[in-house]
């Protein structure tokens, strides 16, 4: 069994065996224990706090996170310390186990900002900002904005601190994509006041009932996005 940090998965087992029947079960839940410790029960984290929720996220984009995290595009060295032993077709059935699971979210945080930044947010994530070349979020993470499949993550349901520290990540250069990275442009195309202003709107949405990615992907997308099938590519020249 290529089991994630034996020992942890052990003492996390003993302590169920000692309210059920001492029956070790070899299920990808019970292997995952070590990462449900940080993202919650069935990975569903909470809508406050700082760790990404994955249940119900498209697989593509769960793998492609995986693939940042083992080989540096994303760095938080304890995950990477559970990733690097493991071959892609181990962290493709997890990234497939964590999709699967069709859980309900739990409800948004109080939206802690202004009239005028949340209306600011909205207008970005919805309708963009073509003076600043940032086109809507909708245009890629889906009309609903609960992502599209297969590789691009929905952006209701997050913790306003942990969009907040993405967008500013991406700005900085301390979390990339594939090539061509268009978070990365976009990013850098945001005023400082828009980073809060749409990390805010966003966490404050409910996630409409059901929550799923959209099946297809937009007839036609804003920018070219590494890792990410795309047919039709409306400005396939992303970065400035
Ligand atoms: C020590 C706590 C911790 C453990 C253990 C951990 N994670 Fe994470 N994980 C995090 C944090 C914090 C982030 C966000 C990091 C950042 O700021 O980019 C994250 C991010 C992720 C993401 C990206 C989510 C997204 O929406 O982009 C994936 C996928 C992920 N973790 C999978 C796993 C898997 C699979 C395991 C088990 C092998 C695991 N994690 C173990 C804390 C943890
Ligand atoms: C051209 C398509 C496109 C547009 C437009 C776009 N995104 Fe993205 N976004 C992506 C892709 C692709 C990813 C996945 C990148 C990766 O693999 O790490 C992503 C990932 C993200 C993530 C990471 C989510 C997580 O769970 O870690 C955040 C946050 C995000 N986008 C915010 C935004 C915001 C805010 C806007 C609007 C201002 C926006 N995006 C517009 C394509 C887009």
């Amino acid at each position: 069994m290529r089991g994630l940090l034996p020992a942890l998965a052990l003492a996390a087992a003993t302590a169920l065996a000692a309210a059920a029947p001492p029956k070790i079960e070899d299920s990808m839940a019970q292997r995952l224990l070590a990462c449900t410790g940080c993202h919650g029960k069935q990975g569903r984290a909470t809508s406050d706090g700082y760790i990404p929720r994955l249940a119900g996220k498209p697989a593509g984009y769960l793998l492609n996170q995986l693939h940042h995290f083992r080989d540096g595009r994303r760095q938080l060295r304890l995950m990477t310390g559970l990733l690097d032993p493991l071959d892609d077709a181990y962290l493709a059935e997890i990234a497939a186990h964590f999709a699967a699971l069709d859980i309900a979210y739990p409800p948004p945080q109080a939206a802690g900002a202004d009239r005028a930044s949340l209306a600011r947010g909205e207008q970005l994530a919805l309708r963009g900002d073509a003076g600043r070349r940032v086109p809507a979020c909708s245009a890629c993470h889906g009309a609903a904005l609960t992502g599209t499949q297969p590789a691009v993550p929905g952006l209701l349901g997050l913790p306003r601190d942990y969009l907040n520290a993405q967008l500013g990540a991406w700005r900085g250069g301390n979390r990339r994509a594939h090539a061509p990275d268009c978070m990365a442009s976009i990013a850098r195309r945001l005023a400082p006041d828009d980073v809060a202003a749409v990390a805010h709107w966003l966490a404050a949405q409910p996630v409409p009932a059901g929550g799923r990615p959209a099946p297809h992907e937009p007839a036609a997308w804003p920018l070219a996005c590494g890792g990410v099938p795309q047919r039709h590519v409306a400005a396939p020249e992303p970065a400035r």
